[in-house]
């Protein structure tokens, strides 16, 4: 059955209350549409998880900066539908910038600087106040039991769950896998930016965290040497231009002295048009 899409604040709390009386659990996943593989896994695994699946499409001002793609951000309301209709959803929550933000635009702010400035931080500046904000405001008109994030994101992952901890937001946080092309490019709304050649130079990402890992897991303790070579690699590519290649610790985000516990290797670079990010995560008993 397709999903009702709902616009309205209202219409949709007294929906989501009606569930609930009723004792059912509600899931959430918040997206931004245009709806590829990796949104549908999320809401396959909201939908093993919970009575009623609740998505939200809404491509929000906040999180873009002048010059990004607000105004061209990739729609198609229908195919949305269809896509969330198969993975099972019973609910799509669409509301119109107004309906959000009635008075052009909000005087309060989520902000967490510790974890927002560096990484995608450092180049769009109020991203994550932006992310962190309109998340607060879905978790606040939603109230889901479960809320599923990709780790694709990793940095919004990490500030969502710490938000959700500082606030002590009812709700959990479920982190999923990345969902990734055949040759290991995550998939992405804005890959369809990409051209030809440059699609075929953006597996370049993937290659550089396999040599991340690859390094750590022949034993190298220095995060340096780690650095170099992701660097390295996607310095060997000439359609792309590194922004980052690092690794961290999965809560803080900080570069740690030693690799000798659990860390995320990140890495983001322009490739045309689109600016792509991709992680992975190197669990120590992995390496041992
Ligand atoms: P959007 O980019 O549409 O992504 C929605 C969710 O899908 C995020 O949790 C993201 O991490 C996840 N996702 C995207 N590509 C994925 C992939 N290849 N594999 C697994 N998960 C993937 O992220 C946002 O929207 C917005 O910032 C939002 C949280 C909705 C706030 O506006």
């Amino acid at each position: 059955m397709s999903p009702a899409v709902i616009s309205t604040i209202a219409e949709l709390r007294t929906e989501l209350d009606d569930h609930r009386r009723r004792g059912r659990s509600v899931g959430f996943v918040p997206t931004m549409g245009s709806l590829h593989a990796g949104h549908a896994s999320l809401m396959t695994q909201a939908r093993a998880a919970t009575d009623t699946v609740i998505a939200s499409i809404f491509v929000n001002p906040l999180q873009f900066s002048a010059g990004e793609d607000l105004s061209d951000y990739p729609r198609d309301l229908d195919r949305d539908t269809e896509l969330a209709r198969d993975c099972g959803v019973d609910l799509l929550f669409v509301p119109t910038v107004e309906e959000m933000y009635p008075a052009g635009t909000l005087l309060t702010e989520v902000r967490l600087p510790h974890l927002a400035a560096k990484l995608e931080g450092a180049t769009r500046p109020s991203h994550f106040t932006g992310v962190a904000t309109v998340v607060a405001k879905l978790f606040n008109i939603v109230g889901p039991c479960l809320a599923h994030f990709g780790q694709k994101d990793f940095q919004q992952l990490a500030i969502i769950r710490r938000m959700v901890s500082d606030l002590s937001v009812p709700v959990e946080i479920v982190g999923c896998p990345i969902i990734r092309e055949a040759d290991g490019l995550a998939m992405s709304s804005r890959n369809i930016y990409l051209t030809p050649s440059q699609r075929e130079a953006a597996s370049v990402l993937r290659l550089a965290l396999d040599a991340g890992e690859a390094i750590i897991k022949g034993g190298a303790t220095d995060p340096g040497a780690v650095i170099t070579a992701m660097s390295a690699v996607i310095n060997g590519e000439p359609l792309a231009q590194l922004d980052y290649a690092t690794v961290v610790d999965p809560l803080t985000l900080e570069i740690p002295a030693n690799l000798n516990h659990d860390v995320r290797l990140l890495v983001a670079a322009q490739v045309g048009r689109p600016r792509l990010i991709d992680n992975c995560g190197i669990s120590f008993e992995k390496v041992l």
